[in-house]
């Protein structure tokens, strides 16, 4: 391994005033949604950053009001989640990250938020409780939500308490034995009720809290929110009286299925009282066998809405939204808008209960829609908004969003837009006020749409320009190929993959979305399956003829190719065919480099779905997906330089890929590099880690394109 320094790596030098640096990016504030109060008159959301000279970060709270548009800063860093609950419009409760007792609980503490200073500590919690919803009943007291892991027996677990066992051993007799970046154990999330005795400020917890999911349990035990999700898998009913909760179904192999069922339980209610909303085929949807997502109560608390998935094991069908109303005693479940050819993934009730608002992926964007209750099977819904990706959106009582999104440009942008489309107030934008942003706009990016040949209908790509861009010279071409395979590359900042960041070392990028890609229709995102290197690979050969005949501003001869995930899998693909030769350098970060050992992977439902059955001996010969689309039966034809980035917490695709990929590159003559850091998952979170991947690719891609005059960085 070579030593690293990064003084001593020169990163393309720019004669643009404001070029976003990797620095700047990963430096600058970074924004939560905005959470409004009940009469809607302010609203509240944290930020943080980081500083590469103190390595220190840095986090507050700003209160928005949204009559005048003033920002202020408001709470504590201490503050980690705020809940508006209580006797008044201000009341809220928040939770504190830590408690006195340092034993890695956390504190509850009620307050008015127009005077947090004189918080009230309600109760210490002796375990890292997060996520918190809450609501007042009608005498005034609170009952809230919220969830951590808890032992097998129910009692809430907390790492820092724990006996540490004397031996390291792991044993399992199933699959599913990790997940994302962590070995399974037998504790596990769950969703913990209490009550806030008082009322009027004062409050006392009463009792103990109480575990609504430990105990439904026969195969694999329930599990809420299921791991690596959040508090989008339960909610408290507006009157504090009931809550529901989603889980996998227990009743199947885990690594086999995505199905969940969503429970219904009274708060006084215990695991015994639990009800499902959803159990298979217990509705009057049969097809309705795969994963939940966001139950939420509406205003009225008279329905739970939630989107349900049909593919029992498939993680990319069309989420499609349910109504459940309780009945008696079961639930009458009702689909809305059922053909509507879009997957929404986020929702937020209107105050009258009558519509629901969703987000959905849609031409590279995240639009909203309203959904009344009356929508009925064949109801299309109009978009209300443009532009973007929603962080979060909450109905304000006049019935408009207050809205979160962030776009290519901007890292976040605060405005309210009415239920019928217009945008009545834009309270925040962080490229007109954040320093390492200054310049960016809507102007930075363009999209076009190409032929191709797998499909009928045109397919999307973005531009994003250079700063300083000058459409009568030629920017080398940064073509980025995006994962999941069924996702796309959004109008949408990151901190991960900032195409504006990739622009302005000097390249024109272009991101197209082929075949796989969400927001265009169920067909385009289904049609992959089977054809990992074929479809989206035509498509992205179409992608860059276009590009190659249409735009004399992209220097394609001097091009370079980068992908995660999927993307890397593509990357690996690119270079053992035509494609490959067409660019100067590729990069493939945490991709896939053999499909014949995918199924080390965790998710087994995953190639199931996606190579059209489970591995067995048919994998290894030609006719099988397994076989066909193996990057490795092309090893030969490798010969662009290529760097490989793999982390050794990602247990998605694990390390070997990389270094399977590192290895033959090596062995094959073709200039390569492996970066790889060992507490790092499927991603590049830390921002020191973040700034050694950023500067370590664009050297070796700013070489390769003749951008940076600096020797061969090897
Ligand atoms: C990070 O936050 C600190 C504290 O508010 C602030 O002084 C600093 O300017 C911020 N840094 C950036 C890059 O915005
Ligand atoms: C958070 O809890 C710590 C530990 O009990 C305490 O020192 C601190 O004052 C609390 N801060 C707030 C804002 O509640
Ligand atoms: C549950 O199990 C944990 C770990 O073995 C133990 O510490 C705890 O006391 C148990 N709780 C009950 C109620 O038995
Ligand atoms: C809270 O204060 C209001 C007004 O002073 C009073 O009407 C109400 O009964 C109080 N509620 C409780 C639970 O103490
Ligand atoms: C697990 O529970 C489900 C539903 O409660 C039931 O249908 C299934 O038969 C159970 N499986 C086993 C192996 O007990
Ligand atoms: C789940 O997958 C395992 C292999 O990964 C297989 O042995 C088992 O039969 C599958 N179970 C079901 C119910 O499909
Ligand atoms: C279920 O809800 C739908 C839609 O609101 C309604 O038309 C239907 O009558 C309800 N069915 C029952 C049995 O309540
Ligand atoms: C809805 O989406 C279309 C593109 O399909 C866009 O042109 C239009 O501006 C959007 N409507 C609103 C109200 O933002
Ligand atoms: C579905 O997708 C396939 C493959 O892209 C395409 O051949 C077919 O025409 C599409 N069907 C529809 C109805 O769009
Ligand atoms: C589609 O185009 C690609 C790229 O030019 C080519 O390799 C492939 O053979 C074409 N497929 C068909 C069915 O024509
Ligand atoms: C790209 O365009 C140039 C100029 O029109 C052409 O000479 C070249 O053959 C094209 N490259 C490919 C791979 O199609
Ligand atoms: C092997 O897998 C293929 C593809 O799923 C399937 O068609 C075939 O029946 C399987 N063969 C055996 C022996 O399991």
């Amino acid at each position: 391994m070579k030593s690293h320094s990064l003084a001593a790596v020169a990163l393309a030098a720019l004669p643009r005033v404001w070029a976003i640096t990797p620095e700047g990016m990963l430096a600058a504030n970074r924004y939560s949604d905005a959470l409004p109060n009940p009469s809607g008159e302010f609203a509240l959301f944290s930020v943080s950053n980081y500083s590469f000279e103190t390595k220190e970060h840095a986090a507050w709270w700003n209160k928005l009001d949204l009559a005048t548009g003033d920002i202020t800063e408001w709470g504590s860093p201490d503050i980690s989640e705020v809940v508006f609950v209580g006797p008044t419009d201000t009341s809220i409760v928040y939770v504190n990250g830590s408690n006195a007792e340092g034993d890695g609980g956390i504190s509850l503490y009620s307050a008015d938020a127009s005077s947090v200073e004189s918080a009230k500590l309600i109760a210490s919690l002796p375990a890292p409780y997060s996520g918190i919803k809450a609501a007042q009943t009608a005498s005034g007291d609170i009952h809230f939500l919220m969830y951590t892991k808890a032992y097998p027996n129910g009692t809430a677990y907390n790492e820092a308490l724990a006996t540490v066992p004397a031996s390291t051993a792991r044993i399992y007799d199933s699959t599913y034995v990790r997940h994302w970046d962590t070995w399974l154990t037998p504790e596990k999330n769950a969703v913990f009720g209490g009550v806030l005795k008082g009322g009027n400020g004062t409050y006392v917890l009463s009792g103990e809290l109480t575990n609504y999911v430990t105990g439904i349990c026969n195969v694999t035990c329930a599990e809420s929110p299921y791991d690596q999700s959040d508090q989008t898998d339960y909610d408290i009913s507006p009157d504090g009286s009931s809550l529901v909760f989603l889980t996998k179904d227990t009743s199947l192999p885990l690594a086999n299925y995505t199905a969940d069922v969503i429970y219904y339980v009274p708060f006084d209610g215990t695991v015994d009282d639990v009800v499902p909303i959803n159990a298979r085929g217990s509705t009057a949807y049969p097809e309705a066998q795969g994963a939940c997502t966001s139950p939420k109560f509406s205003p009225s608390g008279e329905h739970i809405a939630y989107f349900q998935m049909n593919g029992i094991a498939y993680e990319s069908d069309r989420d499609i939204v349910y109504i459940a109303s309780p009945n008696a005693d079961d639930f009458n479940v009702t689909a809305l808008a059922l053909n509507w050819d879009r997957s929404p993934d986020s929702m937020a009730w209107a105050p009258d209960s009558e519509t629901i608002f969703v987000s959905a992926p849609d031409l590279g964007r995240e639009r909203i829609f309203p959904l009344p209750l009356t929508a009925g099977d064949s109801y299309v819904p109009t978009n209300i908004t443009d532009e973007g990706v929603p962080a979060g959106f909450y109905a304000l009582p006049d019935g408009s969003l207050l809205v979160s999104d962030s776009k290519i440009w901007t890292s976040r942008d605060i405005y309210a837009v009415t239920p019928s489309g217009e945008v009545t107030k834009t309270y925040f934008q962080a490229n007109l006020v954040d320093p390492a942003l200054a310049g960016l706009s809507a102007a930075d990016v363009s999209e076009f749409y190409f032929a191709t040949n797998s499909t009928e209908q045109e397919l999307q790509s973005w531009i994003i320009y250079p700063e300083g861009f000058d459409e009568t010279k030629a920017y080398p071409l940064a073509f980025i190929s995006h994962g999941g395979p069924q996702g796309a590359h959004f109008n949408s900042w990151s901190t991960r993959w900032n195409f504006k960041v990739w622009a302005d070392q000097g390249y024109v990028v272009i991101a197209p979305n082929p075949t796989a890609s969400s927001g265009w229709g169920q067909n385009l995102t289904d049609s992959i399956a089977g054809r990992w290197g074929s479809y989206p690979y035509w498509d992205l050969v179409h992608a860059w003829q276009y590009v190659n005949s249409t735009l004399p501003y992209v220097d394609t001869a001097n091009g370079i190719e980068a992908g995660a995930s999927y993307g890397g899998y593509m990357t690996n693909w690119i270079q053992g065919h035509e494609m490959g030769r067409w660019f100067k350098a590729l990069v493939t970060h945490d991709g896939s480099t053999s499909t014949l050992d995918q199924y080390a992977s965790e998710e087994l439902w995953f190639m199931n779905h996606d190579f059209r059955g489970p591995f067995n001996h048919t994998g290894l010969a030609p006719g099988s997906p397994y076989y066909d689309w193996n990057p490795l039966l092309f090893v030969d034809e490798w010969a662009t330089p290529h760097f490989v980035v793999h982390n050794e917490k990602d247990f998605r695709l694990p390390i070997s890929e990389g270094i399977l990929l590192f290895n033959l590159l090596q062995t094959h003559g073709v200039p390569s590099r492996l970066l790889s850091f060992p507490d790092e998952n499927h991603w590049v979170l830390n921002a020191e880690n973040s700034m050694v991947w950023h500067t370590e690719i664009f050297n070796w891609i700013n070489h390769y394109s003749g951008i940076s005059d600096a020797a061969a960085p090897y």
